[in-house]
């Protein structure tokens, strides 16, 4: 058994989430004592008890996990986390900037997804995933606070992978509505192209720049709320009315102290030993990449029409991030290691600064205020996970999520503001 443990562990635990799991291990519950291993024998009709009394039971599980994360946020401002319930029984749970309405949420995504219905198919880590997304987004609506800025990462989240935003993207309308609502939107990405002319992020946004130029109804201020943090928090571009398009932004007028007092030596050491890493898996696992060296980065991309396999690419990003947590560089700097999909890189900087840095420079948002939209939150080895620190999230698995929720927060918000409500 402890060996089995430990391989499972070794396998899969930087690829899991202990929050869902953990919501995932309540729901089965009820599942199995309502599963009717005899359906679909029978007719439908005879198993619809099952559904009612499946989806209460599911409801209060979720009631009960939205007093657990009120519990948690009491205690976090009580200055007593180590009291908190959740993180007696879930350890890696984070922080709660909001409180989430989880049996609200529970419901809406019920009816869209059929989860009680299902009497063969247990509630699924994706199920879970999209009933905290809408639980976020319904809580980030009708706070005590407006909501002022969403973050949203680039590849996978706002385009296909490695692709670009496109004038015919269907979350260009949702983006311009944020903006004409006053909340900022910022892109933090990890792609990072350090050229002030930003050309490469002017060609790979090229939808939303251009939509937010023309359009007729947003304000030259609104306008100014579009903005792009490029390579993780190394890069700022600010949307300018009188270029009509990004600028970029002086480090001085953004960056963060804790920053500011990295040493440009450290820097290029904690990239030395990242490539020293990443080249010697290339050697002994013979991948078909080629490293690339940035000021503020290196990565292993794939040769042309060659693919690097996800295991190997596993590899490389947990080998390098063990590597830099045990060096004295790797503790002195932040830094970001992860599995792109089809490529790893190592950042200087992470997310969590990226969007601490925005928030700071907009003029001192907090973090139950800010939403960051990513596909990236496995514990090790994604470059969304760190930008929980910073603010909410919504984790999305493509970009049709990203439009989804993004839709579903306008409506929220305006629900939240109609007279009477
Ligand atoms: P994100 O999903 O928007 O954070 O972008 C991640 C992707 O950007 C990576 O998978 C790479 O393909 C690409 N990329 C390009 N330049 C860099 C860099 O300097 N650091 C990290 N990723 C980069
Ligand atoms: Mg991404």
């Amino acid at each position: 058994m402890t060996t089995k443990y430990r391989v499972e562990y070794a396998l899969k635990s930087h690829r899991r989430d202990g929050f869902i799991e953990w919501i995932k291990g309540l729901l089965a519950v009820p599942f199995i004592l309502h599963s009717e291993p005899a359906a679909y024998i029978q007719r439908v009709e005879s198993w619809e008890d099952a559904t009612t009394t499946t989806r209460q039971q599911y409801a209060a599980i979720m009631r009960d996990i939205e007093q657990l994360i009120a519990d948690s946020i009491a205690n976090d401002t009580n200055g007593t986390p180590y009291l908190a319930k959740l993180r007696h029984l879930v350890p890696s749970v984070g922080r709660f900037f909001t409180h989430l309405p989880m049996e609200q949420a529970f419901y809406i995504e019920d009816t869209k997804r059929a989860i009680s219905c299902r009497r063969l198919v247990s509630p699924s880590f994706n199920d879970v995933r999209l009933i905290l997304n809408t639980a976020q987004v319904l809580s980030l609506s009708a706070g005590p606070e407006p909501l002022r800025l969403v973050t949203l990462d680039g590849d996978v989240t706002l385009y296909e992978d490695g692709k670009t935003l496109t004038h015919d993207s269907k979350v260009i309308p949702v983006l311009l509505e944020l903006l004409k609502r006053d909340v900022a939107v910022g892109i933090v990405t990890a792609a990072g192209y350090g050229d002030p002319s930003g050309t490469k992020y002017k060609e790979r946004l090229e939808g939303i720049i251009v939509a937010v130029h023309d359009s007729q109804e947003l304000l030259p201020k609104q306008k100014r709320n579009l903005l792009v943090m490029g390579g993780e928090s190394n890069f700022l571009f600010r949307f300018s009315v009188d270029s009509g398009t990004l600028v970029y932004v002086d480090p001085e007028e953004w960056i963060l102290p804790e920053m500011k007092a990295w040493d440009e030596d450290d820097i290029q050491s904690l990239l030395d030993l990242a490539e020293e890493v990443i080249c010697s898996c290339k050697e002994v696992m013979n991948l078909n990449g080629e490293i690339i060296r940035k000021d503020r980065a290196v990565g292993i991309v794939p040769l042309p029409d060659k693919k690097m396999i996800r295991e190997d690419l596993e590899e490389v990003v947990l080998g390098a991030q063990r590597r830099l947590e045990f060096s004295e560089v790797g503790r002195k700097l932040h830094f970001c290691a992860f599995n792109g999909g089809s490529d790893v890189w190592v950042d200087i900087g992470d997310k969590r600064l990226g969007v601490l840095a925005l928030q700071k420079y907009l003029g001192n948002i907090s973090g139950n205020q800010t939403l960051h939209v990513g596909d990236q939150f496995a514990s090790i080895g994604a470059n969304d996970f760190k930008a929980r620190l910073a603010a909410c999230t919504v984790w999305v698995a493509d970009p049709s999520e990203t439009v989804e929720a993004l839709q579903q927060l306008r409506m929220f918000i305006d629900m939240a503001h109609e007279p009477g409500s």
